[in-house]
């Protein structure tokens, strides 16, 4: 496969570690440090900052560049031309759909959209005002029991199957979540709707009122979910694809993934932005958050700033950034004292030295919560949103990793703990 080697010598050994290095289509080649355990070592990287746990064909991204492409197709672009239905169909397959197969797969998804009727006992079972991603992690787990004649994962039309049913019923569920915490009846899917504008009407209608939806914000919606589609190995993905690696069934294997989104330094950032921005207050003390982000002493952070890959700028947030001010200009909510500290706090940060040095630019999360803040949408429900969003590209990575070669995933440590010793019987002990 390969023509190219890295040596790695040890300690000025005789014989050096021959490694072999693969070429990637695009961007960084990596060199295969397995032989390393023949000689007795493992290697170490925190945060798997410079591993690549696996070979994928789905997401490219160039965080210095500030590039992302689905199976080849620019971020920017697919925002642009494309929706989310279709871009789901580009991740899940790795071409984009012909007319025919357009209209064919969004009939899928529409035909999927509805819960089986004891779902709803589950949700019951949760106090009043469960997180959402604590109902929807249970939940989607629990979908394992409903479907015993599709989960081989040997089989791709079952793996398919389940695809389309996660797509299709995250926005039910997410919908769901919403309802039970603010104690409305749960909406049934109107499957007359787009993906989109259905989601909006369970959110946010009820059995006794039609709720108009306004296209520009189910536009802003199908990007949100469009934006958050897929975003190669990071940590929930990886979660996803670690669960599958057993051969665990890809329900159980979301809800880890959902598990893994809900902390504040992965999905939880969006609805951390609203709540730091509701912490500041006032555009008057913003200064002083941002003294405290710099202070090495002080844990706290600018949520919705700084990435792990994106060292430029995210791609994802600079559509997100158009469609944010598209949303605040249709709903007139430049005024409102909550965005206007966000849109501050974004001026600033951007011309501050620290922020500039080490590279720290607004992600998408922080211009998402701001767009789910206008529309009305309860922060509890953002990462929610984000976890409905990235469901594709969960399950699309799972499908690919199943459908190739794999091996349980199974990283080593650095053990740095106590030598053997005696056990001391508790009487003796001081
Ligand atoms: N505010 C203040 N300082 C920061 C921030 C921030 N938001 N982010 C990073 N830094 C500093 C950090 O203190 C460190 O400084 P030093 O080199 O002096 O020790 C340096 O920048 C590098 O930070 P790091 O923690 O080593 O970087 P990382 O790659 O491990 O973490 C991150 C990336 C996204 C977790 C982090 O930037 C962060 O916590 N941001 C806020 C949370 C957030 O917005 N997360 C959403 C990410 S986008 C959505 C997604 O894909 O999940």
């Amino acid at each position: 496969m390969t023509e190219r080697k890295a040596i790695l010598t040890i300690d000025g050994e005789d014989t050096p570690i021959v490694l072999n290095v693969y070429p990637a289509t695009l961007g960084q080649d990596v060199i295969d440090v397995s032989p390393v355990l023949g000689r007795g070592y493992f290697t170490f990287d925190q945060g798997f900052a410079s591993t690549a746990s696996t070979e994928s064909k789905i997401t490219y991204i160039d965080g210095d560049k500030g590039i992302l492409m689905h199976r080849g197709y620019p971020i920017e672009e697919l925002a642009e031309k494309s929706d989310y239905l279709e871009t789901c169909f580009l991740i899940l397959n790795g071409e984009l759909p012909n007319a025919k197969e357009k209209v064919d797969f969004q009939n899928i998804i529409r035909t999927h959209t509805m819960l089986n009727r004891s779902v709803e006992s589950f949700f019951s079972g949760f106090r009043y005002d469960a997180h959402p991603m604590a109902i929807l992690c249970g939940a989607v787990g629990a979908m394992s029991s409903f479907y015993h004649d599709s989960l081989d994962i040997n089989d791709p039309h079952h793996r398919m199957i389940t695809a389309h049913r996660l797509i299709a019923k995250m926005p039910t569920l997410a919908a769901m979540c919403h309802k039970h915490f603010i104690g409305q009846p749960y909406m049934y899917p109107d499957n007359s709707l787009g993906y989109s504008e259905n989601f909006l009407h369970m959110m946010f209608g009820n059995p006794c009122e039609e709720k108009e939806i306004n296209p520009v914000v189910a536009k802003a919606v199908d990007k949100l979910f469009l934006l958050h589609a897929d975003h190669e190995q990071n940590a929930s993905t990886s979660t996803v694809r670690l669960a599958g690696s057993s051969g665990a069934n890809p329900f159980s294997c979301v809800a880890a993934g959902i598990a893994a989104l809900w902390g504040p330094a992965h999905g939880g950032a969006n609805q951390a932005v609203l709540e730091m921005l509701k912490q500041i207050g006032d555009v008057k003390h913003i200064d002083n958050f941002v003294k405290r982000a710099k202070d090495k002493d002080d844990p706290f952070r600018l949520m919705g700033f700084g990435h792990r890959v994106y060292k430029n700028f995210d791609p994802r947030a600079v559509v997100m950034k158009k469609t944010c001010d598209a949303v605040l200009g249709e709903l007139g909510l430049f005024d409102d004292p909550l965005l206007k500290i966000a849109k501050r706090l974004e001026t600033i940060a951007l011309e501050d030295e620290y922020f500039v040095e080490k590279k720290l630019y607004p992600n998408v999360d922080f211009y998402s919560g701001i767009i789910m803040k206008a529309i009305g949408i309860p922060t509890e429900m953002f990462t929610a949103i984000f976890a409905t969003g990235r469901t594709v590209g969960w399950i699309s990575h799972w499908n690919e990793m199943i459908s190739n070669p794999y091996r349980i995933g199974r990283p080593r440590q650095l053990y740095t703990g106590p030598l053997k010793r005696e056990y001391v019987p508790v009487d003796q002990r001081g």
